[in-house]
């Protein structure tokens, strides 16, 4: 899809008018107007056809499978050919397959599967769950952790996403992450879940250790409350093991599904549970409905969604990429040791720490304009995420390489026009 600039102009004016005032000066005070127009694979192209970049953001998952992959585009069209949305309340044919499809690639009896259309709506379901399950009230969840923008979701963030709304909700808590002994100070008779991301990518892709992951996993059970563990951007393939918490030997009580699930193309989100969790729903099965959750024409993308990411062969190609990257990520901090401090990597799901916050925010920036997507972690400022699409090739890491060398070797340059408060107001969510 191609406009010429004059076009260009005038959508931007009318995002302006009509979305968003605010995005459209931000993005303009950093020279970063760029609307998707052509998008293939891992690449997305300005809509003038003037800048391509290769996506390492991939809106934190959604393009695993690169965008507007083939093999989904034909599961939605011949989808079309017999479904639509369905009925939310009736039972389903392509719900019944999706959610048995998803059992299947679970371990242990996480059997259910209830569907929404994004991942705080996912989140919310699964702390009403646990809530109604244990009938206790009070959620723990880590310090800048991230589960989403609605209710409860929302309760369960850092004060500055929920600040202009008004008090917290009651029984909120969080702790600080990878802290056994606050998690085990927190977690009590009162306690209904504990929900965490299998690598708080908000965070700044931290990675948790398996005893880290033990204990919460031996503290919850011990005192009746559930686990909930956020899959929204470790699932499908991205850690290099189709689900993220496997590298940790755990069974949560709750798995949330997002972001990957709906392969580019349409929105479709799952909360999973534990087969005794089911009961809750038995008696109400109608105390939670979502018009569009579990929709039948996105339930045949999902499937093929997870058709391809479940394949031995796929989980390989991840890890030899991630590998590629682990061989060739080390010299490049060597080699930039003023600006670079570490590398951090589950998989595909990678983090570029810096040295300071600065550097970390206008690396964004820096990338950008050398032609790749990668954004800082909000919560953590220092790490800019990494976030590839799983189908990348090895040109397209030594592509990536390429590009993080460059915009490395302008930070002086960046650092000298840009100040640390010019992005105070942060450049993306
Ligand atoms: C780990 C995690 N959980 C939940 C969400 C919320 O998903 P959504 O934006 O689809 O509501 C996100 C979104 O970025 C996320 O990264």
């Amino acid at each position: 899809m191609r406009v010429t600039k004059k076009e260009k102009r005038r959508i931007i004016e009318d995002f302006k008018k009509h979305v968003s005032s605010g995005k459209v000066a931000t993005f303009r005070k950093y020279g970063m107007q760029f609307i998707m127009g052509d998008r293939s694979g891992p690449y997305i192209t300005d809509i003038t056809g003037e800048k391509t970049l290769i996506n390492c953001h991939c809106n934190g998952g959604v393009f695993n499978l690169g965008h507007r992959n083939p093999q989904v585009i034909e599961a939605l069209i011949n989808g079309t050919q017999t479904f639509d949305i369905g009925n939310h309340h009736l039972i389903s044919i392509q719900r019944a397959r999706l959610a048995k499809k998803i059992a299947g690639l679970m371990p242990g009896d996480l059997d259910y599967a209830v569907f929404g259309v994004s991942g705080g709506e996912a989140v919310d379901l699964a702390i009403k769950l646990a809530r109604g399950y244990t009938g206790r009230h009070k959620i723990i969840s880590i310090k800048g952790g991230y589960h989403g923008h609605t209710g409860f979701a929302l309760a369960t963030g850092d004060e500055q996403y929920r600040a202009p709304f008004g008090p917290n909700l009651p029984g909120f808590v969080q702790v600080p992450f990878k802290d056994i002994q606050a998690a085990q100070e927190a977690i009590d008779e009162q306690t209904a879940a504990f929900i965490i991301e299998t690598v708080p990518a908000t965070l700044g892709i931290a990675i948790p250790d398996t005893q880290y992951m033990k204990a919460l996993r031996q503290l919850t059970q011990d005192k009746g409350a559930l686990l909930i563990i956020d899959e929204v951007q470790t699932g499908f393939g991205r850690t290099g093991r189709l689900w993220g918490f496997e590298h940790f030997d755990i069974l949560p009580d709750i798995v949330v599904l997002g972001k990957g699930l709906s392969g580019g193309i349409y929105p479709m989100t799952a909360t999973v549970f534990r087969r005794p969790l089911e009961d809750f729903f038995r008696k109400n099965p109608f105390i939670h409905v979502s018009t569009f959750g579990g929709s039948e024409l996105g339930a045949e993308v999902a499937l093929k969604v997870l058709e391809i990411s479940s394949d031995p062969a796929f989980l390989e190609h991840v890890n030899q990429m991630a590998d590629l990257f682990a061989s060739l990520i080390p010299p490049l901090i060597e080699k930039h040791k003023h600006y670079l401090d570490s590398f951090r990597q589950l998989g595909l799901m990678m983090g570029l720490v810096f040295n300071n916050e600065k550097y970390g925010v206008l690396f964004s920036k820096a990338a950008y304009d050398v032609g790749m997507l990668s954004i800082y972690a909000n919560n953590d400022q220092r790490i800019s995420q990494l976030l590839p699409p799983l189908i990348i090739e090895e040109k397209h890491v030594h592509e990536i390489i390429e590009k993080i060398d460059l915009a490395v070797s302008r930070l002086k340059y960046y650092s000298a026009i840009y100040t640390v408060a010019d992005f105070i107001r942060r450049l993306l969510p």
